[in-house]
């Protein structure tokens, strides 16, 4: 799928025709005022930093062609870091995240429409970094106040500071965050987006997530929060791994990046399940996959695109729609006995099955003190009590699972309808 700068609808200066005029208001055309990259950052206070990797790295920026807009943070940007002197050491890192900051086209900051979200493609096509078509990618989204802010991935944000600086290749952005490239799923999950970490146990359950998500070179996930998972957590509990497996690969769309406003009303999603589509439906502000309700949108991962959603797909129920009027929507599954609870306090379902690594110690068993309402009671949590015996769908990994899988923390990013 194409994703580029098509919303982007208007370029900054007008036909020749209309220059003469157009000059006396302040739009000239770019070459009277260009100057090379250098000279153009030395203009600019607290760019002191980013000045001396430019000339670290002539062989990124010294060859660029014209056609180019550069996200420059500024120094308090890397101080935020924390670590930038062991962060510089590392060259392959740093040139990488450098060509993260390099778009290959104009990207004029007032030429974005409030509200619009653009997806800009960057210099860093390396397969090692981006293992997607076209380069690994920045969100440029223009707030309601009209500041532009640039999303990558982990959620990491950066505000516009200083818009369309102009140089001889094109312009600068001078932002407030160094970019972080996106990561793979599991990182993505583990460290910003703790609410897909059920969906991301269960793929380890279902022996997807080695076979399926990280090989994959363009994906989009829909994958429902941990609230949608615990809410079935009794039926989820005995399904035959064969089921488990056909449900998940529903929620795969391979081979594409979508972005949300790709999205078409009642267009269909081909998935990674066999003969199996997910029908997109929009009403108002809000956008459903079948009649799940889309939360947050275009989390950036290495190889695609996740949305987050309200509810598991069910590929045994795949012409339901949204009753478009109710504030949330039915699962579409038999819920097996009494529906169990949702947060933090209440296991989160197939956690138990993510792979330990060193922040979660096999023994330990998460505990939280919860101090709201009522007298100070200790909760567990992750992985633990009743929920987690998955009979069905092999032994647990990692049964002291800490530290992910119980947040209603949510990252930011693109909320639809909320
Ligand atoms: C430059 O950085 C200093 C120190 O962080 C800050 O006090 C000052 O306001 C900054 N100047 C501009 C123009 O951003
Ligand atoms: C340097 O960065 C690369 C890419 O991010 C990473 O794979 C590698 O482990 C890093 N090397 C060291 C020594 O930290
Ligand atoms: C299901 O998909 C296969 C290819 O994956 C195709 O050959 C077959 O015709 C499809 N069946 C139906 C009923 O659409
Ligand atoms: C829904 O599932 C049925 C039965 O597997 C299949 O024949 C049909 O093509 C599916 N429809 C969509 C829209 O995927
Ligand atoms: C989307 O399509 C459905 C059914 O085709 C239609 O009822 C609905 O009005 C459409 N929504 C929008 C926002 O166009």
């Amino acid at each position: 799928m194409v994703f580029g700068l098509s919303s982007l609808r208007s370029a900054p200066c007008l036909p020749t025709a209309l220059l003469a005029i157009i000059a006396a208001l302040g739009c000239a055309p770019m070459a009277a005022r260009a100057a090379d990259l250098e000279s153009v950052l030395a203009g600019q206070t607290n760019m002191t930093t980013f000045r001396e990797l430019v000339k670290d790295h002539p062989d990124i920026f010294t060859k660029l062609p014209s056609g180019i807009t550069i996200a420059a943070p500024n120094d308090n940007a890397f101080d935020k870091l924390g670590n930038f002197d062991e962060w510089r050491d590392n060259k392959t890192h740093v040139e990488a995240v450098l060509k993260y900051h390099v778009m290959p086209k104009v990207v004029s900051m007032p030429s974005i429409i409030k509200g619009d979200s653009i997806w800009a493609p960057t210099l860093l096509t390396d397969p090692a970094f981006s293992p997607i078509k076209g380069g690994q990618r920045l969100i440029l989204t223009k707030q309601p106040g009209g500041e532009v802010v640039f999303t990558s991935g982990f959620a990491n944000r950066g505000t516009v500071l200083v818009e369309d600086i102009e140089w001889d290749k094109g312009l600068v952005q001078v932002i407030d965050s160094v970019m972080r490239i996106p990561e793979n799923l599991e990182s993505t999950a583990r460290n910003a987006y703790h609410d897909m970490t059920a969906f991301l146990g269960a793929l380890y359950a279902a022996d997807l997530y080695d076979e399926l998500i990280l090989p994959a070179k363009d994906i989009t996930i829909f994958a429902p929060t941990n609230a949608a998972f615990q809410k079935l957590a009794s039926t989820f509990s005995t399904l035959p791994k064969a089921q488990l497996r056909s449900i998940l690969r529903y929620h795969i769309i391979p081979g594409e990046v979508s972005q949300i406003w790709e999205f078409k009303n009642a267009s269909s999603l081909a998935t990674a399940e066999k003969n199996q589509s997910i029908h997109i439906l929009r009403h108002t502000n809000f956008i459903f996959a079948n009649s799940a309700q889309m939360l947050q949108t275009d989390i950036l991962i290495a190889n695609g695109a996740v949305h987050l959603i309200d509810n598991v797909l069910n590929p045994k129920s795949n012409i339901t729609r949204p009753d478009v009027e109710a504030t949330s929507q039915k699962p579409v599954f038999t819920v097996a006995g009494t529906q169990t609870g949702t947060g933090t306090a209440v296991p989160t379902p197939f956690t138990e099955h993510l792979p330990c690594t060193v922040s979660c110690p096999v023994t330990e068993v998460a505990s939280r003190t919860e101090t709201t309402g009522g007298p100070t009671r200790t909760v567990q949590q992750g992985g633990v009590g009743p929920t987690s015996t998955n009979g069905g769908v092999g032994g647990a990994r990692c049964t002291g699972m800490v530290g992910v899988g119980m947040g209603a923390v949510m990252g930011v990013g693109a909320w639809i309808g909320l």
